[in-house]
């Protein structure tokens, strides 16, 4: 199987420091006027924007070999289809994973957007079809449909595009659209359909997945809570014949460094800053506005006496940690750069292929996974000129996937 790696584009901010912090880059800091990160005052004649800042993380990971990158939404950051749109004639290569809440579009105007899109960027749209947090705070911003009600109307929303996609006449009646004799013609009927992710761990999200998703995405956590959502998601597609055709992607931060030791001081040092500022109690207050699954995966792993960094390892080299201190995606590879490449190993033997992985701040960290780890999962021409250039851990060049030992750390 072949492994690809994605970094992510800090659409709400970038997080060297703890969230808020005004050493922050960007301006989603608790004081915008006194930060001392990279930070524009977005007025006409600016010469530098955040958008200038995600510019060089794009390229960064476009320089490092990451197929693509992730482009989150929340309701506090910037759109991702924009973002994308603009970074799109900033690079040649880099696939866009964009969050896209169905429900925000109508299908239509949603598929002429991604024709034209793929137009533009050369096929480089993928879309990540999410359903946002709770009930509360979707109704917040004009969302009237209960969950697993977004999710009858988000299948339908897809076989529309699809629909559109496939037939310059598509006629389609549903629960809540329909279609009489619309679609794609012309130039932009000879774009490709978006590649198509989603993710989430309910039965409507499961089965929106089986109906419709190119890749199923998942949050890093235990590999036995990891392998059951792909079975099981594997056993629903089978339903629609499609269970050789999806396939599966997780998105997991990391530290990595040049030993154990100096990432697990990483690991500490975001730990102890996030308890000193509070944020641990922040956490729990915002894992209210996560979806029920969300929450109860949050719950999972937080709901336990911690005194200090490590007792956040679920097992050697997986750390929640930033899950506790309210960082998404939660957790995070942590070790030396050959056993955060052997974890990397290690779930991609669960099924999974697709990695969105990055650390903070993510320019930096790009270039770091960049030059210490991707090259392990690469040909073994270029892995050992890299070896011969003296990184000097003594590893042989890697097949993809090969097993690989774990140094013991964590509470179990
Ligand atoms: C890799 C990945 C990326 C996600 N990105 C977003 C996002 O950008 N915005 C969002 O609101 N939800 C995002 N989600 C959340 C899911 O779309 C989904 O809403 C969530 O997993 C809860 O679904 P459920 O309650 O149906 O299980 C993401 C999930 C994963 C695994």
């Amino acid at each position: 199987m072949t492994i690809e790696f994605f970094a992510r584009l800090p659409l709400h901010g970038e997080t060297q420091y703890i969230p808020g912090d005004n050493r922050n880059r960007g301006d989603w800091n608790r004081q915008p006027h006194a930060s001392t990160g990279a930070v524009s005052s977005s007025e006409v004649g600016d010469d530098f924007a955040y958008v200038d800042y995600l510019s060089q993380v794009a390229r960064a990971a476009e320089i490092n070999g990451f197929s693509g990158a992730l482009l989150v939404n929340a309701p506090f950051g910037d759109e991702p289809w924009i973002v994308s749109a603009a970074l799109a004639r900033e690079t040649k290569r880099l696939r866009f994973v964009d969050a896209f809440h169905p429900g925000h579009f109508s299908p239509w105007q949603a598929t002429q957007m991604a024709a034209s899109f793929q137009r533009i960027s050369g096929g480089r749209l993928v879309w990540n079809v999410i359903q946002g947090g709770s009930d509360g705070l979707l109704r917040a911003n004009g969302e009237p449909l209960p969950h697993d009600e977004r999710y009858v109307r988000a299948i339908e929303f897809l076989d529309l595009v699809k629909g559109f996609w496939a037939n310059e006449s598509f006629h389609y009646k549903g629960r809540y659209y329909e279609a009489n004799g619309g679609g794609l013609r012309g130039p932009l009927a000879r774009a490709p359909i978006p590649t198509i992710c989603s993710a989430g761990t309910s039965d409507g999200a499961k089965e929106l997945a089986a109906k419709h998703a190119d890749y199923y995405l998942v949050l890093a956590e235990s590999p036995d809570h990891v392998a059951r959502n792909i079975a099981d998601v594997k056993a629903r597609a089978a339903k629609y014949g499609r269970a050789d055709h999806i396939r599966f992607g997780v998105s997991v931060d990391a530290i990595a460094r040049e030993t154990d030791e100096a990432a697990y001081a990483e690991a500490k040092r975001f730990f102890d800053e996030g308890v000193r500022a509070g944020t641990v109690k922040a956490a729990a207050v915002r894992s209210t506005q996560m979806s029920d699954t969300n929450r109860a995966r949050f719950e999972r792993y937080n709901g336990r006496e911690v005194a200090d960094f490590d007792d956040l390892f679920v097992e050697p080299h997986l750390w929640g940690g930033f899950g506790y201190i309210g960082i998404p995606p939660g957790f995070a590879f942590v070790g030396s750069y050959e056993n955060v490449a052997a974890k990397i190993r290690q779930f991609a033997d669960l099924g999974l292929s697709w990695f969105f992985i990055n650390g903070y701040p993510h320019l930096e960290e790009i270039y770091r996974l960049g030059e210490h780890v991707l090259p392990r999962f690469r040909a073994p021409k270029l892995v050992s000129a890299i070896g011969n250039a003296g990184e000097g851990d003594g590893e042989q060049a890697v097949p993809l996937v090969s097993g690989g030992g774990l140094a013991a750390r964590g509470n179990g």
